[in-house]
Order: C-alpha cells, then sequence, then structure tokens
C-alpha cells in the first residue's frame, strides 16, 4: 500500500519504474520475485521451442571423428564422442529438447570401459564392422546399419578388435533424465565385461517371434539387444517390394486426419448432419428383435414410396409431389435420429454377441 501511495504521488514514468525496482530488490532477499514480470514468458499463447533444424553431413563427421582419434584415446575419454548440439541451445549438448545424440569413433584395438546409467541409448552404426557393444554379458557386433538397444542400467562397453575405424550415433534420453534431476552411472573394477552369452543369442532366442519356453516373463525391456542390418535388410525389402500394402495399412490414418481437417472446417450445422450420417446403420435383419427390423423396414418402405410419388408427379408434367418428409425438416431430422437411435441399438446388440 505504501508503494501505490508513492508510486502515485512520484507522477512519472521514470519514478515508478525506480520504485517498482527498488521494491523488486528488496522482496529477492526473501527469495520471492514478481510473477507479472515474467507471465507472459512462461503461458505462451502457442508452444515455443529454442530448438533449430540442423543438418549433419557425415562426410565431413568421419573426417573431424577420425583428427578426434588423433587428439584423444577413448580411455582417456572413456567414451570419444562429438555431441551433436543443437543450434538453438549451444552447450546444453542436446540435439532436442529431450534427447542427447552423438558419433562415437573407436579405433582398432581399443575398448571403451564398462559402466551402467540410468539413462537408456540406441546406437546406429554408421560406418566400419569388426567392433562389438557388449550388453549384460553379450557381445553385439557392430556392422554398418546394425542397431543396438542399451537398456537403462544395462552394464556396457564397446571394444574394437578389428581392423577398421568403427562409427556410430548414440542417441540417449539423459535430457529427460536430467530434466528429473535423476541421473547417475555407476564403473565397473573391470574394463570389459565377463560374456556369458553366444554373440546373437538374445536376437536369436527373443527376436524369432517364438517365445521360448521358460523364457523370463519379469523383464520390463525388450530382451532383444540388437537388429542386425544384415536380417533387416531383406525385410525392408519385402516392406518395400509390396508397397501398396504399406499404404492400405495407412489409409485408415489418413482418411482420420482428413475427417478431422473436414470437422474442424465445418459449422456446427453441417457437424450434427455429417453425425447423424455416419452413424452405422444395419443392412439386415436381426431376428432376436423383430420390432427393430420391422421398424426400419417400414420407414424404407415410407421413403421409397415418397420418393416414387415424387418422380411420377414430375413425370405428368408438375412440380411433382415433394416428399412428405422433405416438406418438414423437422420431422426429417427426427426420422433421422431415431433411424440413428435404432442403429446403435442394434450395433450395441451385435456387440453383445446377438445375431
Ligand atoms: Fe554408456
Amino acid at each position: 500500500m505504501t508503494l501505490a501511495i508513492d508510486t502515485a504521488q512520484a507522477g512519472n514514468k521514470h519514478n515508478i519504474t525506480g520504485a517498482r525496482q527498488a521494491y523488486y530488490d528488496k522482496i529477492s532477499k526473501y527469495h520471492l520475485a514478481p510473477l507479472w514480470e515474467v507471465l507472459k514468458g512462461l503461458v505462451t499463447p502457442e508452444p515455443k521451442t529454442q530448438m533449430q533444424p540442423a543438418l549433419w553431413k557425415f562426410p565431413e563427421i568421419e573426417k573431424l571423428m577420425l583428427e578426434a582419434g588423433d587428439v584423444i584415446t577413448a580411455e582417456e575419454a572413456e567414451r570419444r564422442v562429438l555431441v551433436l548440439e543443437n543450434p538453438g541451445e549451444p552447450g546444453k549438448s542436446r540435439i532436442t529438447n529431450t534427447l542427447f545424440a552423438g558419433i562415437q569413433l573407436i579405433l582398432p584395438g581399443e575398448i571403451a570401459d564398462a559402466h551402467q546409467h540410468v539413462a537408456s541409448a540406441i546406437r546406429f552404426v554408421l560406418k566400419g564392422k569388426g567392433a562389438y557393444t557388449a550388453v549384460e554379458g553379450e557381445k553385439a557386433e557392430m556392422e554398418h546399419g546394425d542397431f543396438i538397444i542399451t537398456a537403462n542400467w544395462a552394464p556396457h562397453d564397446h571394444g574394437n578388435p578389428g581392423k577398421e575405424p568403427v562409427m556410430w550415433l548414440d542417441v540417449l534420453d539423459m535430457p529427460t533424465i536430467n530434466h528429473f534431476q535423476a541421473s547417475f552411472a555407476s564403473h565397473f573394477d573391470e574394463k570389459m565385461q565377463n560374456v556369458n552369452h553366444e554373440n546373437g543369442d538374445s536376437f536369436e532366442r527373443y527376436a524369432t517371434g517364438v517365445l521360448p519356453d521358460g523364457a523370463p516373463v519379469h523383464l520390463n525391456r525388450s530382451p532383444v539387444i540388437n537388429y542386425p542390418y544384415a536380417k533387416m535388410r531383406p525385410i525392408l525389402e519385402r516392406l518395400a517390394a509390396e508397397g501398396v500394402e504399406v499404404e492400405r495399412r495407412d489409409v485408415p490414418r489418413i482418411e482420420i486426419r482428413r475427417q478431422r481437417r473436414r470437422h474442424r472446417a465445418a459449422t456446427p450445422r453441417q457437424r450434427r448432419r455429417r453425425v447423424v450420417q455416419q452413424m452405422p446403420r444395419p443392412t439386415r435383419p436381426l431376428p432376436r428383435q423383430p420390432h427393430l427390423a420391422r421398424d426400419l423396414a417400414r420407414r424404407d418402405d415410407a421413403a421409397r414410396r415418397d420418393r416414387a410419388a415424387h418422380r411420377a408427379g414430375r413425370r405428368r408434367g408438375g412440380a411433382g409431389r415433394r416428399p412428405a418428409l422433405a416438406a418438414h425438416p423437422r420431422l426429417l431430422r427426427r426420422a433421422r435420429a431415431a433411424q440413428a437411435g435404432l442403429a446403435v441399438r442394434a450395433a450395441r446388440h451385435l456387440a453383445r454377441g446377438g445375431r
């Protein structure tokens, strides 16, 4: 209240600004801040993002990654990774608001120590072969095009006993985990995990479409750790050859989007009319509910007679007798609603298993 009197007495804009600033300084000592100064930025009329579209070209990245191989070893770096930083938020180590992405390089003879962390990772091999990612005691061999999953808290390490550099894209949900301030990690004394599964065991065991007898049922993640490109490629080729089938599967979704657009553009009256028109109508009699079938048939007959009379009238040179229902829009609406109601009752009856 004192402030209001002071500012009113101050009488000019400069003094009001100064008085407000003095007030803000005063409340800041109590860890308080005026919402009215920031409200517009907090509650925006439409979604806002700092992220910007960006493109990284692999030939350039590859050259720079190989240079990193000269600058630092995998052991020193723990993970030799160049982070793909969104240009909208440099220094935040994120490619989108919720995801981290980086390109990792491992040279022949190198290993990246075993560790585990809360963040989950997916890896897509961009170049080379002969390296591996070991996840929970199973080595997933890495070759161009392979896709590897490391679930959260799954122990993992990388190594390259091959003859050529191997690079892959790492994507982790680290920014999401960090947002909840739930990130932590653990390192193992051993640099590499003891292997206790055959290479490719998880794929052979769980990705065949047949769950083996005695398979663990308590896992809350996919037991498959890798999707080798050599096995995925034939599936992709088959899908490409059957492109029409894929498109057909997409049709319902496309149609739903089209209907939503039409619905948004329609007037309330058009919307009501469409809803009635789109109601399912049974096309066969319902033996256990003969009165429903009789009702529908009676209405259909009446409408047919009405249309025939109208056509006959026109043939005789007159304007024709207008269909009785069309002459009374309210009656027509009622009839349609009644028919829709019957259709709904019939659909419910069928859903309950009636015939
Ligand atoms: Fe890791």
